[in-house]
């Protein structure tokens, strides 16, 4: 069923933050080598999404076609490379003429160009929403128009809307067909801003709260991008080197709090050159069980004191994955009673991901964090 599309978040890599308008064929294929080679397709990771960018214009039977410098060998050809390699393809189109980076979008050509995406083999497409007109009805309308068009097209398409938050899709992007959703304006590599063309990690993870009812198999929120390993590298994320980028202990949390929210993981930076520690942040099998993890609950907040905040998120097998982390850039040490403080069930066991220590008969839940720092524990019934 067009559910089963997306029963788990979707994982994968994506290129606008890092490549942003130099994406090309040599990109997207160097990308898909480096996810078999270096461990993350075995880890998980499976999408290789083209942002924008990548179209040349329509030929004389208004069907797109991509840049022909870029992409020379054409989409099919791309396709099969990615699929060869035991990994999926994702394309980026927009809901109105003209795309955000001004090239050609798919308004009034949804159904065309969903067969022509389906005819390359494509697996995923993100539609975005610049030059299009304000109003949810009128969003709704085009949003639902490709998602019809993608169910027909001859091959199952994952639909990724993007239209940043602004219209409340989590209340509708579902009946227009989407798979995931967008929920706020596009990240940056920056741990907050407080300013609200500027949204850091911390900005996003914060409108997030309210959402969790709308998401489970078959259809989550969508925070952005994941920030991970960019370090100020990216041009769109960093806005053109304004930001030097988070540091590491940042993007752990980062990813810790998205593997919590069932966000889908989309990596931007460049994997064929990743540093040991990302790449082990990246594939710890444990945060990656947690965001796949069947029942699709995305996690809420259960406490929250001062800068310290402890997330649960409820797992399939009768556990709770908890997580304890640190807003202020000073370093902190908390304590919880796992019973009174939690409120969670005893006698628990408590297993510590960043140490992989399980602690039996766990009474309690001491963290020491650094600044901007998390701990994650996976807690199962002792008996
Ligand atoms: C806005 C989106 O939110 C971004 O993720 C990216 O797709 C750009 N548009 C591309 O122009």
């Amino acid at each position: 069923s067009w559910d089963s599309l997306a029963l788990t978040p979707p994982m994968g890599w994506n290129s606008w933050n890092f490549f942003e308008g130099k994406v090309s064929e040599k990109v997207i294929m160097d990308m898909a080598d480096a996810m078999v080679s270096n461990g993350m397709k075995a880890a998980g990771y499976q999408y290789l999404v083209i942002d924008d960018y990548w179209v040349g214009g329509r030929d004389r039977e208004n069907k797109l076609f991509p840049d022909t410098q870029r992409f020379p060998h054409g989409m099919k050809y791309l396709a099969d490379y990615v699929h060869s390699k035991g990994l999926k393809i994702g394309i980026y189109s927009d809901a109105a003429t003209l795309t955000c980076g001004g090239v050609t979008g798919s308004y009034n050509f949804e159904d065309l160009d969903a067969k022509t995406f389906a005819s390359w083999g494509i697996d995923y497409l993100k539609y975005d929403y610049c030059n299009a007109p304000e109003d949810v009805n009128t969003a709704f309308c085009r949003y639902y128009k490709m998602g019809e068009a993608l169910k027909h097209s001859g091959r199952p398409i994952v639909y990724a809307i993007c239209e940043w938050g602004q219209r409340k899709p989590w209340l509708w992007a579902k009946a227009a067909g989407g798979h995931l959703w967008r929920t706020t304006w596009d990240s940056r590599d920056i741990w907050e801003s407080k300013n609200k063309d500027l949204t850091g990690i911390m900005d996003i993870f914060n409108q997030q709260e309210g959402l969790a009812n709308y998401a489970g198999p078959g259809g989550w929120n969508d925070p952005d991008l994941l920030m991970v390993g960019l370090y100020g590298k990216g041009s769109s994320s960093s806005v053109n080197g304004r930001f030097k980028g988070c540091n590491f202990t940042e993007y752990r949390t980062h990813f810790a709090l998205w593997c919590m929210l069932d966000a889908p993981l989309m990596l931007n930076l460049d994997l064929t050159k990743m540093e040991a520690d990302n790449l082990r942040l990246l594939t710890n099998k444990y945060l990656i069980g947690i965001n796949q993890d069947e029942l699709g609950k995305q996690a809420t907040t259960i406490l929250r004191k001062g800068d310290i905040q402890v997330l649960s998120k409820p797992l399939k097998n009768g556990g709770i994955a908890i997580c304890v982390f640190n807003r202020s850039d000073k370093p902190a040490t908390v304590n919880y009673q796992i019973k009174k403080d939690l409120n969670i069930w005893q006698p628990v066991n408590a297993f510590d991901v960043w140490k992989e220590k399980e602690t039996r008969k766990a009474v309690t839940l001491e963290s020491k964090l650094e600044g901007h720092d998390c701990a994650v524990y996976i807690l199962s019934k002792a008996d």
